[in-house]
């Protein structure tokens, strides 16, 4: 008896060997594992209770976990991790889908939104005082400004526009941009100019007792009341300063991984990631992992907190 049925599992093992290698023929699906008697009962074709003996923690896979989200929303920080970004069409845009992922409703005076364009789309304009920056994170858009120069905008360029500017972004297809507007804080006899530019035509600043690398994508000078901060770090590396500061902040992680502090909350973060500073929050960034950290940064300047 016992011959008997040893023999029988050793064809069945054989047989599921041999399925096994088909599918792989087949579907070139990869990894194959050995074969269980529970193989077909499971529709992953993982062994009954793998995850158990398997574990992992990779943020996919966290991902996939009924209800989980890395994000967070608290008095005087946010983390908006991709899970999280919900959309609807955006007001006054054609064919754009939007989400809000900063607003004053958390205590900010600024918004931050990704837009999503599609086949034909178009921006609206701003509310009346309100100043825009948008930079582009996948695609290729046209830019025509107020004289009806038009401008093709591709992957981290970017335009900023003064208040009350007429302008237009169009897409033929599918492109995406990260956008902050605010309302404009006037100060006498200071215009702030239309300004079209890219990342890489930015000089790299000094950033005295810190290791990362430092652009700003708009000029320092006191007619812009904001700036955007491009930050590179090599991973191991982190700010050396442990920042409490009266300016708030809109983050958006582009590449790489690492750890954000906020508060007394230690977060992984990973690009895809966005982040709401308010004023005051303690933080601090460690870049880990194998390959650079660039993030992009809104941050208020020049102007009197009073
Ligand atoms: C539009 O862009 C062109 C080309 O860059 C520039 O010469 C012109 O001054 C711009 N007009 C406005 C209103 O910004």
């Amino acid at each position: 008896m016992h011959s008997f049925s040893s023999f029988h599992a050793k064809s069945f093992l054989l047989l599921l060997t041999f399925l096994c290698f088909i599918n792989i023929a087949v579907t070139e699906e990869g990894f194959c594992s050995a074969p269980s008697i529970s193989d077909d009962t499971n529709s992953n074709n993982q062994p009954l209770y793998a995850k158990v003996t398997n574990p992992t923690l990779s943020p996919s896979h966290l991902q996939d976990l009924p209800g989980f989200t890395r994000s967070v929303y608290k008095s005087d920080h946010a983390l908006i991790t991709p899970e999280s970004h919900v959309f609807s069409p955006l007001p006054d845009w054609s064919n754009t889908l939007g989400a809000y992922l900063v607003s004053p409703a958390m205590g900010s005076h600024f918004v931050m939104y990704i837009a999503k364009m599609q086949e034909s789309s178009k921006s609206g304009l701003p509310p009346k005082h309100v100043e825009r920056f948008a930079f582009v994170l996948q695609g290729l858009v046209t830019f025509t400004n107020a004289s009806g120069t038009g401008q093709t905008l591709t992957v981290d360029s970017f335009a900023y526009l003064p208040p009350n500017s007429e302008h237009l972004f169009e897409s033929d297809e599918s492109a995406t941009l990260v956008i902050f507007e605010r309302r404009y804080s006037y100060l006498e006899d200071h215009i702030p100019e239309p300004i079209v530019g890219s990342t890489d035509q930015q000089a790299l600043l000094d950033t005295p007792g810190e290791v990362f690398q430092l652009r700003k994508l708009l000029p320092t000078s006191l007619s812009y009341d904001f700036n955007i901060h491009i930050m590179d770090f090599q991973p191991g590396e982190f700010l050396n300063v442990k920042e409490v500061h009266y300016n708030q902040h809109g983050l958006l992680l582009l590449e790489g991984q690492g750890i954000y502090r906020l508060g007394d909350s230690w977060y992984p973060v990973e690009a895809g990631d966005a982040i709401w500073m308010a004023p005051f929050v303690p933080q601090w960034y460690a870049a880990l992992g194998k390959i650079p950290t660039r993030y992009l940064l809104y941050k208020d300047v020049n102007r009197n907190p009073l």
